[in-house]
C-alpha cells in the first residue's frame, strides 16, 4: 500500500518519521479523516476548513496546497485511492500534519521548520450489522482539555475511553462533563427528546463533526424540529432515541446505554430516516463531485 509523506509517495512499510517529530514527542499536530465513496471525497471543503481552523489555532502555517481552497488534498487522495485499489466502495482518507521535527523544546521550533504531512487511504467496512440492531454505549467522565473543538492528535482521553468501551463489550464511550453528555470518544451524540432532535452546540466542549453538520442540515431539510442544546444526564429518562454520528459510522443508533435500554431498544425512526438521507446525500455528492 502506498502512503504520502512530505511530498513523496512511498510504500507503507518504507514510510518513517523522525524520532524528533513533534507529533511523536508532544502530540503537536492535527488530523482529519475524510470519507471517500467510489474514489471521490465527501465534503472535502468542510474538512479542509476545519483543518485550517485547527492549524491556525496551533500556529502552524498550512503546508502548500492544504489551504482551504488548495488542491493538494484532491490530488494526493486521487493517487492514493487509485493506487490502493479504492476507486469503488467506501474508504477513509487519513491526513495528519504535525509541527515537524526539531530538537526537543516545549516551545515552538525555529521558524521555517517544515511541518510533517502524512496521508493514507484505507478501505472502510461500514458497520451496517451493528446499525441494524443498534449499538451499545457506556458513559465515562470527560477528562479532556478545554479545546475539544480542535482535532488534534492528542487523543489519550479518547483512547482510554474507547478501551473502556471495548473492555465492557460496548461500541462507544460517551463523555459526561458537568452532568452533560458532550459527545462520544470518536463520535458526536444526538438525542430525540419530546419529539425534538437535540445535540450539543458547537462549543469548545465538542468536536464540530462534519457528519454532525450534515445531519443538522438534513434534519432541517426534512422539517424535523432541531435544537442545539446539550443532553443532560437528567434528561435520559425522557430520551426516545439516541444516536452517534461520524465519518466512519454515519448515523449509529444506540440501543443500550450503561446497560439500560434506550427508547424501544431498537434503532428508532429518526435515526433510520437520517441515515437514509445521509446515504442518499453521500451517493449524490460523490457521483457529482469532480473526480478527485
Ligand atoms: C471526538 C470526536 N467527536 C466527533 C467526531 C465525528 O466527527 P466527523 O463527523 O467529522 O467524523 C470525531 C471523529 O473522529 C471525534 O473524534
Amino acid at each position: 500500500m502506498l502512503v504520502y509523506l512530505n511530498g513523496e509517495y512511498l510504500d507503507h512499510d518504507r514510510a518513517t518519521v523522525s524520532v524528533d517529530d513533534r507529533g511523536f514527542l508532544f502530540g503537536d499536530g492535527v488530523y482529519e479523516v475524510t470519507r471517500a465513496r467510489n474514489g471521490r471525497l465527501f465534503e472535502p471543503g468542510r474538512h479542509l476548513r476545519r483543518l485550517g481552523r485547527g492549524l491556525e489555532a496551533l500556529g502552524i502555517a498550512p503546508p502548500a496546497g492544504f489551504e482551504p481552497e488548495g488542491g493538494a488534498l484532491a490530488e494526493i487522495s486521487d493517487r492514493l485511492l487509485r493506487d490502493s485499489g479504492l476507486v469503488s466502495g467506501d474508504a477513509l482518507l487519513y491526513l495528519q500534519i504535525t509541527r515537524g521535527a526539531a530538537q526537543r523544546t516545549h516551545h515552538f521550533p525555529p521558524a521555517g521548520t517544515p511541518p510533517t504531512v502524512f496521508l493514507q487511504a484505507n478501505r472502510l467496512a461500514v458497520p451496517d450489522d451493528v446499525r441494524a440492531r443498534g449499538a451499545t454505549a457506556i458513559t465515562t467522565p470527560d477528562l479532556r482539555w478545554q479545546r475539544c473543538d480542535l482535532k488534534t492528535v492528542q487523543l489519550l482521553p479518547n483512547v482510554l475511553a474507547k478501551q473502556q468501551a471495548v473492555a465492557a463489550g460496548a461500541f462507544e464511550a460517551v463523555f459526561v462533563r458537568d452532568a452533560i453528555l458532550t459527545e462520544g470518544a470518536s463520535t458526536n451524540l444526538f438525542a430525540v427528546i419530546g419529539g425534538a432532535l437535540r445535540t450539543h452546540p458547537a462549543t469548545e466542549r465538542i468536536l464540530p463533526g462534519i457528519t454532525r453538520e450534515v445531519i443538522l442540515e438534513l434534519a432541517n431539510e426534512q422539517g424535523l424540529s432541531v435544537v442545539e442544546q446539550p443532553v443532560a444526564v437528567a434528561d435520559l429518562s425522557r430520551v426516545t432515541e439516541l444516536f452517534l454520528t461520524s465519518t466512519s459510522n454515519d448515523v449509529m443508533p444506540v440501543a443500550r446505554l450503561d446497560g439500560r435500554v434506550v427508547g424501544s431498544g431498537r434503532p428508532g425512526p429518526v435515526a433510520r430516516q437520517l441515515q437514509a438521507a445521509l446515504r442518499e446525500r453521500l451517493e449524490r455528492d460523490t457521483a457529482q463531485a469532480p473526480a478527485v
